[in-house]
C-alpha cells in the first residue's frame, strides 16, 4: 500500500509519522508529503528526513475543484493508495473524495462530534470543558465526519492552560495516529 501524508503548517504529527515508518512500525510505502502551504514548517520536517515533498498551493482565482485536480494528478501519478491528513487545513472536496473515499483518514483534536472545525482545542478550553481528546476518522463530504476509527479523552485539569492542554493532545496525537495508520495499511482497521 502506498500513502501520502497531507500537511499545512507545523508538521509534528507527520514526524511523527515519518519517525514510526523509518523504524519499520508502519506497513507499506510513504511515498511522499503533501503540503499547500508552501512555507510552512512541515517542509523542512520532510527534508530533514529526506522523504519527497509536494507543494501545492492554491492559485490566486483558482478554483477548489482545479486546485484537488492538481493535487490529484500527483496522486495518481505516485499511485497513492491511502491519504492520512495531519493537520491539513482545507476541507477535501469532491474531486478528491471521488477517488479516494474510505481511503482518506483525518486526525483531529477534539472528540468528535464535539467541536469540529480548525480550532478545536481552543474551542474545548473555552467552553471550560473538564474533558476533551482526539478522533481519528475516515473523511466523507461533511466537516470533520466521517465514520470514527479510534477516540482517546483526556481530562483537562484544573488551572491548566491552553499551551499546556495543546502540548498534551499533541503527545496523544503523535502516540496513536502512527498506530492507527499501521492497522489500517496492515488491514486491521
Ligand atoms: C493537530 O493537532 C491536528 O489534530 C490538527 O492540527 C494540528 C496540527 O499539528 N488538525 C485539525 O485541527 C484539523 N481540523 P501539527 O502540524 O504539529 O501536526
Amino acid at each position: 500500500m502506498k500513502f501520502m501524508i497531507f500537511a499545512s503548517g507545523n508538521g509534528s504529527n507527520v514526524e511523527a509519522i515519518v519517525a514510526a515508518y523509518l523504524n519499520h512500525e508502519i506497513p507499506g510505502e510513504l511515498v511522499g508529503i503533501l503540503c499547500d502551504q508552501p512555507n510552512a514548517f512541515v517542509i523542512e520536517r520532510a527534508k530533514k528526513y529526506d522523504v519527497p515533498y509536494f507543494v501545492v498551493p492554491r492559485l490566486v482565482n483558482e478554483s477548489k475543484q482545479a486546485h484537488e485536480a492538481r493535487i490529484n494528478q500527483i496522486l495518481q501519478h505516485k499511485q497513492v493508495n491511502f491519504i492520512f491528513l495531519a493537520g491539513y487545513m482545507r476541507i477535501i472536496g469532491p474531486t478528491l473524495l471521488e477517488d479516494y473515499l474510505g481511503r482518506i483518514v483525518n486526525l483531529h483534536p477534539s472528540l468528535l462530534p464535539k467541536y469540529p472545525g480548525k480550532q478545536a482545542i481552543q474551542d474545548a478550553f473555552s467552553d471550560q470543558a473538564t474533558e476533551t481528546g482526539i478522533t481519528i476518522h475516515y473523511v466523507d463530504e461533511g466537516i470533520d465526519t466521517g465514520p470514527i476509527i479510534s477516540q482517546t479523552k483526556l481530562a483537562v485539569l484544573p488551572d491548566e492552560s491552553l499551551a499546556d492542554l495543546t502540548e498534551r493532545i499533541h503527545k496523544i496525537e503523535h502516540r496513536d495516529y502512527p498506530r492507527v495508520i499501521a492497522n489500517i495499511l496492515g488491514g486491521r482497521e
